[in-house]
């Protein structure tokens, strides 16, 4: 358990009667539980809500995908899935439920609220100085979690909850997406485009386009008159196809899933036992019942149809789930429209008017309408509405299990909960191609570590809108971190593939991603060390240095191990200040792909970084591993090694590697490297202390010293 000591620092309450998530899976026996509603650390005033009163300087991290900053004080969120397009700081939910965060200042706890239903969470909004939670659902799990550190207390909340998600090697690779790649030809044109410019592509994702007539597990075969011999191209070329499933089933005679669904009593239903008809992108729609075991069981079987066909890895979409309208909504906007149409329309008249409309879409009537079959038990949606989209990953995950037990599909989802990071990963939906959605982006990702979720990253260049290119080659610049690195856009908006605009932008960007092939085998081996020990990916300053100034810096990251990010986010900026806690040493990947180092002072200082520039910070006493980049993850080789080290008097590397595809990783069969950096006598010398059974044959180390001496070694094993 990682000497960490649950039983002591953990506390559970149970608050009412609550149902069981699949959140927590540590055996319950081991945590401490009580139920005398005497809470450490907070109160429960007379309506049930729990308070805590902060200090001028608590910081509190958490909350996993929402709105606005690290420091999540000023602001009242509110956890309940939600089909949000726009990423706006009024907005109080997206697409996921993370009831977990931590207060950090006179007193450091974590809380984790273990419930399926809507959480309050009022960090300062309404009174400056306290946090009010309000569970409306009075049944509740909730959570006290202690430690000597921030980093012990989300270890200890990610051992109750279970290991994250692993998803393939291949999946740190380079993706491509657009809703709109509308034809066989299209994402043909696709693939070649990539070649002739010669960027590295590993995967090829597919928008409901591929889809006849948006429904789900089937092919439009005058679009994609060969779906498999696309399939099969691609993978000829190393290219995986990875197609979108969304949650609804399109209620349609002799569409098979739609009527074995309903002979087997699958969909969710309304008051009276019938199907629930709601509408997505195939018109009306029936919702499959994921929480109802039998119910997701046959939902995973049916991805087997496109596993059949060479496909390895899947995104699951509109599963909050999305609503566009019922009929009884759509009814009775167009009855009061009729209503009011020979009348004067004065401006309230005209906003409810426009409001009738606009409010079918993922109406809070319609969820109260919807039913599940939670196994022989029928409970309403809206109680356990947070539970729906990890369900359908569940599903998928089980189902995708059961064709290979020891094979790693790519899987990640768009609406989520704490328990889902176990079965896939996420990304942070319909962005903007705004310069402050790449800054929302870093701040997202601490936070989704956090509650577990590893294989993470946003749609490179925002969704919605229409991006430009500098817009597209910063966000490039954070993306090249992030373990999900893949383009995505709307058919709505203009192209923005590396290739979209001109010469100079397909250079730079080609240069990035030809470098995140480079890096792969580091992020790799932190992503999957982070996995295994319950550690975070992507970390605040504070998480790891202690000084006053760190807690304030909102727009740099810890990476791993070894790294600091402090990524460009502002329009026709040239550098930006950032600061340094501690000695660091400079990485520039400038104009030609070719990486520049300086050593930097500690303290906060503007640095110059054009936008063909890509900059990030080796730390003091850390060793970065890189490799010659190839065009495909499979062709990395681990033979040789580059090690760029800043080394003061001792540093220390790590590199974890496996096979990347099965799950034997489980069960502990990896490799490990472990390179020792030691200054004796006035000299560096490189220590290899473990690399059984690697293919590792040669290391070139480059040393920077603290007063930016550099010496090299050459080692041949
Ligand atoms: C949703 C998804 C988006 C996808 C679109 C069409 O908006 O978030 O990624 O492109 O649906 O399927």
């Amino acid at each position: 358990m990682n000497g960490l000591k649950i039983d002591e620092n953990v506390i559970r309450y149970i608050i009412g009667n609550p149902i069981n998530t699949d959140a927590v899976i540590l055996d319950t026996n081991k945590i401490k539980t009580d139920r005398s509603y005497s809470l450490k650390y907070l109160d429960i005033d007379e309506d049930g809500n729990l308070n805590y009163y902060m200090s001028d300087n608590d910081i509190i991290y958490g909350l996993g995908e929402n709105v606005r900053g690290l420091n999540k004080r000023g602001w009242i969120y509110e956890s309940f899935c939600t089909d949000e397009y726009s990423h706006t700081p009024n907005k109080r939910s997206l697409y996921g439920a993370h009831n977990f965060f931590v207060v950090h200042g006179k007193e450091n706890f974590g809380i984790f609220i273990d419930s399926p239903s809507k959480v309050i969470f009022d960090i300062g909004y309404t009174d400056h100085n306290k946090i009010k939670i309000t569970c409306e659902n009075q049944n509740y799990g909730l959570y006290i979690i202690e430690g000597n550190s921030l980093n012990d207390i989300v270890k200890e909340f990610r051992m109750l909850i279970g290991e994250s998600y692993i998803p393939p090697k291949w999946a740190l690779g380079y993706g491509q997406s657009r809703w709109g790649y509308g034809t066989e030809t299209e994402a043909r044109e696709v693939i070649r485009k990539f070649k002739e410019n010669d960027i590295p592509l590993e995967m090829l994702y597919l928008d409901i386009d591929y889809m006849e007539r948006f429904k789900d597990f089937t092919v439009d075969r005058t679009a994609f008159p060969s779906f498999e011999g696309l399939v099969d191209d691609c993978m000829d070329e190393g290219v995986k196809v990875i197609p979108i499933i969304d949650a609804g089933i399109k209620v349609e005679e002799g569409y098979p899933i739609y009527e074995e669904g309903v002979e087997g009593g699958y969909f969710c239903t309304d008051k009276d036992g019938d199907p629930f008809v709601t509408a997505v992108w195939p018109g009306k729609v029936h919702l499959p019942d994921f929480l109802n075991s039998r119910a997701r069981k046959w939902f995973g079987e049916k991805y087997k149809i496109l596993t059949d066909k060479g496909i390895e890895g899947f995104w699951n979409d509109m599963n909050e789930p999305a609503l566009f309208y019922s009929d009884k909504g759509l009814e009775s906007a167009f009855k009061r429209a009729e209503e009011i149409k020979k009348e004067n329309i004065d401006v309230y008249s005209y906003f409810e008017l426009k409001d009738n409309f606009n409010k079918l879409a993922n109406s809070i009537d319609d969820y109260k309408s919807i039913y599940h079959n939670v196994d022989g038990e029928l409970i309403n949606h809206y109680d356990v509405h947070n539970l729906y989209g990890l369900n359908m990953t569940k599903a998928t995950y089980e189902g995708l299990e059961n064709i290979d037990e020891n094979k790693r599909f790519l899987l990640f989802s768009r609406a989520s909960s704490v328990g889902m990071h176990r079965y896939g990963g996420m990304w942070t939906g319909d962005s903007f191609s705004w310069w402050e959605h790449i800054e929302l982006t870093m701040k997202m990702l601490p936070a989704l570590n956090m509650c577990g979720f590893m294989f993470i990253g946003s749609d490179t260049g925002g969704f919605a809108g229409d991006t430009t290119s500098d817009l597209l080659i910063r966000w490039n610049q954070l993306s090249l971190f992030t373990p999900l690195y893949r383009n995505h856009t709307s058919r709505w908006s203009r192209s923005q593939e590396p290739y979209a605009f001109d010469e100079g932008t397909t250079k730079i960007i080609k240069n990035i991603i030809r470098f995140r092939y480079s890096l792969i085998p580091y992020l790799y081996s932190e992503l999957m060390k982070c996995i295994k020990n319950n550690d975070l990916y992507f970390k605040p300053l504070t998480f790891e240095y202690e000084d006053e100034f760190s807690k304030e810096v909102e727009d740099q990251l810890i990476l791993g191990n070894s790294l600091m990010i402090a990524p460009m986010y502002k329009q026709n900026s040239k550098g930006r200040y950032i600061y340094l806690p501690e000695k660091m040493l400079l990485c520039k990947l400038n104009h030609e792909g070719k990486l520049l180092f300086e050593v930097c002072n500690e303290g906060s200082k503007f640095f110059h970084c054009l936008l063909e520039e890509t900059i990030f910070f080796v730390r003091k006493n850390r060793i970065l591993p890189l490799v010659e980049s190839e065009n495909k993850v499979k062709d990395l080789s681990l033979k040789e090694l580059n090690l760029i080290a800043f080394v003061d008097k001792k540093a220390e590397y790590t590199l974890y590697d496996d096979d990347g595809i099965t799950k034997e990783c489980k069960k502990n069969k990896f490799n490990l490297v472990k390179v020792v950096i030691e200054k004796i006598s006035n000299k560096y010398e490189l220590k290899i202390e473990k690399a059984e059974n690697t293919a590792l044959k040669k290391i070139n180390v480059v040393i920077y010293d603290l007063e930016g001496r550099k010496e090299t070694i050459l080692r041949e094993l």
